[in-house]
């Protein structure tokens, strides 16, 4: 019968090792590469915060990735069903709700952005950008995010595009689009660092990048870099689990969760190269904030031949990073209600989309007719920002790192981590268990109490 070839069916997974790294890394490269990495270190001090930010990346967000990506492929399910496999009757399938929630919350806002940097390829293209002048490029920022129905629609576009990937699935959407994608994101984020670093006055640029001064590091900061290290690793909220369900077994999860972070790390180095050279060259404030990359961006290329070209260039790699850290949140939500609730990828999709678009208004309007409306002084985009970084994602990774330290144990990590033996990484897995074990739960509580001001370090 039907009913029993649905069940015979085999799970969807991604076909091929390249295509693990692909999804796996375009989930990471996102905005918070370009975006939030460059305009936080901006407001943060530079080197010194991004100091902090990678030490949170080693002891916090990498092991996390570990875990979720080791949960996931034990299990063969989506966030909210894999704890239900692993502790049946308890209450830990809340971690999973929690995380599919924050992944609602974060697309609502992602999108208000992602919707931004679209927009601006065709900005780009059609010259009003094309200036060196500071002046010129705030205005024209200000005044597009400040409307009210094109950022609006562009947001709407953002979701029907992405989720038309998702409805192709996870072979044939996910894995083939990030395997075309992620080369040439690579790519033209070089040429644009080779652009910015030849311009004059790179050097002031990079010294605020590479250069500490740990002054300006406060409790406030430190949870700050940590928000940033799970958000840009896409982990505390089940993406990873997710994405884990969809590894071969063959897959050495350890080895590849450090490539990916290794990678992801790069691509943010890179990023504040292209940005912060430009930001000196041309007199602007490194701490202008979320409209850093919009207003500075543009006189990079504006002063070159084919400038244009180039500034299309890359608006259009920024959509690309947008597009498979996008990709990635849709199927939290949509991976559960096809698995769980069996519906079909079409109905999965088009309910996670409009859904987010309603929310997502509250974020993008939050610019125009709803500044006003505040929560302990945020308006709804700052809200959803800050609730997911600071609070949903590390909460997130601290009880999936309790959990599985402490509830489901080194034997079975180590099977699972090992490929049942068949890798010889015991020293890795040793080192990755003291971490999650002691280390990283540690660490997130301090830092989570600390910059919420409970306690005093
Ligand atoms: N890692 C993405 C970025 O840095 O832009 C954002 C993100 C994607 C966060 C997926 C969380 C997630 F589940």
């Amino acid at each position: 019968s039907i009913v029993q070839k649905e069940q015979h069916k085999p799970r969807e997974g991604f076909a091929t090792s390249l295509g693990v790294i692909t999804a796996t890394l375009g989930s990471a490269v996102g905005l918070g590469n370009i975006w939030k990495f460059p305009y936080m270190t901006g407001e943060n001090g530079g080197a010194a915060f991004i100091l902090v930010y990678l030490l949170c990346v080693i002891l916090v967000g990498l092991p996390v990735m570990i875990s979720e990506l080791i949960i996931g492929r034990t299990t063969q399910a989506n966030a909210i069903t894999a704890f239900k496999r692993l502790a049946p009757n308890r209450p830990w399938y809340l971690v999973g709700v929690s995380g599919t929630a924050a992944s609602f919350l974060i697309m609502a806002f992602y999108t208000t952005v992602a919707g931004w940097v679209f927009s601006y390829i065709f900005k780009a293209a059609s010259g009003v950008i094309s200036t060196t002048d500071p002046e010129v490029t705030t205005q024209v920022f200000k005044t597009s995010m400040s409307a009210v129905w094109s950022p609006l629609l562009w947001q709407w576009f953002v979701l029907l595009f992405t989720g038309s990937i998702i409805m192709l699935g996870v072979t044939k959407g996910i894995e083939r689009i990030t395997k075309t994608l992620m080369p040439i994101l690579f790519l033209l984020l070089l040429i644009c660092v080779i652009r910015a670093l030849t311009l004059p006055g790179a050097s002031e640029g990079l010294k605020f990048l590479f250069r500490p001064d740990f002054s300006k590091i406060t409790g406030a900061t430190i949870l700050t870099a940590m928000g940033l290290s799970f958000f840009k690793l896409s982990v505390g909220m089940g993406t990873m689990i997710t994405y884990g369900s969809y590894f071969g077994f063959r897959e050495n999860i350890p080895y590849t969760a450090v490539k990916v972070m290794l990678s992801d790390t790069l691509v943010s180095i890179l990023a504040g190269m292209a940005i912060f050279p430009a930001v000196f060259a041309f007199g602007f404030k490194p701490d202008a904030g979320p409209s850093l990359l919009f207003i500075t961006i543009p006189t990079v290329f504006a002063s070159m031949p084919l400038g244009n070209i180039f500034m299309v260039l890359f608006f259009l790699l920024v959509s690309i990073a947008a597009t498979g850290a996008m990709i990635s949140l849709l199927e939290v939500p949509v991976a559960y209600f096809t698995e769980e609730l069996k519906w079909s990828r079409l109905k999965a999709t088009l309910v996670t989309i409009i859904s987010i678009a309603l929310v997502g208004t509250t974020a993008t309007l939050s610019f125009s007719t709803l500044g006003d409306t505040k929560f302990f002084d945020k308006t709804f985009f700052d809200l959803y920002d800050f609730l997911t970084s600071n609070i949903l994602l590390p909460v997130g990774g601290l009880l999936i790192t309790y959990f599985i330290a402490w509830k489901w144990g080194l034997k079975n990590i180590a099977r699972e981590a090992s490929n049942n033996g068949s890798l010889s990484n015991q020293p890795v897995i040793n080192i990755y268990f003291f971490i999650v074990r002691y280390l990283a739960p540690i660490a997130i509580t301090l830092i989570l109490l600390n910059g919420l001001g409970f306690i005093k370090i």
